[in-house]
């Protein structure tokens, strides 16, 4: 359970030997399977003046990530990915068809196939999403904290919701055993535990197409610090993947809320570790235990780490829309965390990531604005 560590908004962890970590980089097919599916489209890359110049870094750029194939998060990116490699590999193929008519035909003749997962939100959206796509069928299990709208949501795309009064590694567990009960289903989740890695890996995967789009749009600098907001971890897993695989090592900061912060408490205590969560409106991050493949990663990988409160996440998120950037308060912890050691108050924290008046700093903004609930 939870070490005797109390992080509070605004504490910070730093790993002075992660930008030499290296790692070998995500397979480049993931890239190639979005780009062939309908309505895809890199996300934009906006650009925030005001906040370079508040800063005195060179440029600060959001990665905007509230109109990914019509959802208002980037989790569709590693679902679709994990539903593809899923079929392929139920199919015993070699070949993989590139698009969803080859993925529907190769379904065709294969026994029936029903995908459970759990969810706070986005990514239960994108599995009833891609699965309604596919003709599948889609069962969601939803912690009772998940505002009433996002549950909504799932259900419009045609899945059956399951809402439990559990906190979300309670929620995880009860998927795992519906899916093991069911010789259809296919748990597909998006954190990984000792015995079940492979298909999480493939949603990590999906995740590196947001990351090749950003190097592309940031032409040959690439970015001097990428601010990842962080749930179980999954995400940031491939923030790492992709920049300890290359030449160009940026800085990278992870955020999460102060009352659901177990990467970095796990940091703090050198392993692991479960804590206690509550209610957060950074609903996406309100995750009590890192996922077993991520945690490697973010040892090993990840500069530094800060926790920022529901009133910080919100006030981000405000300052966000007045600059015309639709944000979640997921999304919106990046500024948030990029205030908290860009701040004249911590001069050191900005010396520790090597920042300096040429710096470019990228905001994964990874969910659009929403009805949020605490
Ligand atoms: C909007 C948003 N941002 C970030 C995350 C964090 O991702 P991970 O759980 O992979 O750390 C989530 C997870 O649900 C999310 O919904």
């Amino acid at each position: 359970m939870s070490p005797n560590i109390a992080v509070t908004t605004g504490s910070w962890f730093f790993n002075p030997g992660a930008r030499d970590w290296a790692c070998p980089p995500a397979p480049a097919e993931a890239a190639s399977f979005h780009a062939g599916l309908p309505g895809y489209a890199p996300t934009p890359l906006l650009e925030l003046p005001g906040l370079a110049a508040e800063w005195g870094v060179g440029r600060v750029v959001v990665k905007d990530e509230s109109t990914r194939f019509g959802l208002p998060a980037f989790k569709s990116l590693g679902v679709s990915y994990a539903i593809y490699r899923v079929i392929c590999d139920h199919a015993g193929e070699t070949v993989r068809p590139a698009d969803l008519p080859g993925l529907r035909e190769m379904l065709g003749s294969l026994p029936r196939l029903d995908l459970v997962t759990a969810t706070d939100g986005n990514h239960g959206r994108a599995v009833a999403r891609f699965a309604r796509l596919l003709g599948i069928r889609a069962h969601v299990f939803v912690p009772d904290v998940v505002s009433p709208g996002a549950v909504e949501a799932i259900r419009a795309e045609q899945a059956e919701v399951t809402v439990l009064a559990d906190d979300y590694d309670a929620t995880v567990r009860s998927a795992s055993e519906a899916a093991e009960s069911r010789s259809s289903a296919v748990l597909l989740q998006d954190t990984a535990w000792p015995g079940y890695e492979e298909i999480p890996q493939w949603i990590v995967d999906g995740y590196s197409t947001l990351l090749v789009e950003l190097d592309a749009q940031l032409g040959a600098t690439g970015p001097s610090l990428v601010v990842v907001p962080m749930g179980v971890g999954s995400l940031a897993q491939a923030v790492v993947t992709h920049y300890r695989s290359r030449e160009q090592r940026a800085a990278l900061l992870g955020v999460e809320p102060d009352t659901a912060a177990c990467i970095q408490t796990g940091l703090a205590s050198g392993r692991p570790c479960t804590v206690q969560t509550g209610s957060t409106i950074m609903a996406g991050l309100n995750c009590g235990t890192p996922s077993s493949l991520a945690w490697p990663y973010l040892r090993d990988g990840l500069d530094a780490v800060v926790a920022v409160s529901d009133e910080q996440a919100a006030g981000a998120a405000r300052e966000l829309a007045a600059l015309g950037v639709s944000s979640g308060p997921c999304g919106a912890a990046t500024l948030a965390a990029a205030r908290a050691v860009l701040a004249e108050a911590a001069p050191s924290r900005r010396a520790a990531l090597g920042l300096s008046a040429d710096s470019t700093i990228a905001l994964l903004n990874t969910e659009g604005a929403h009805e949020t609930r605490r």
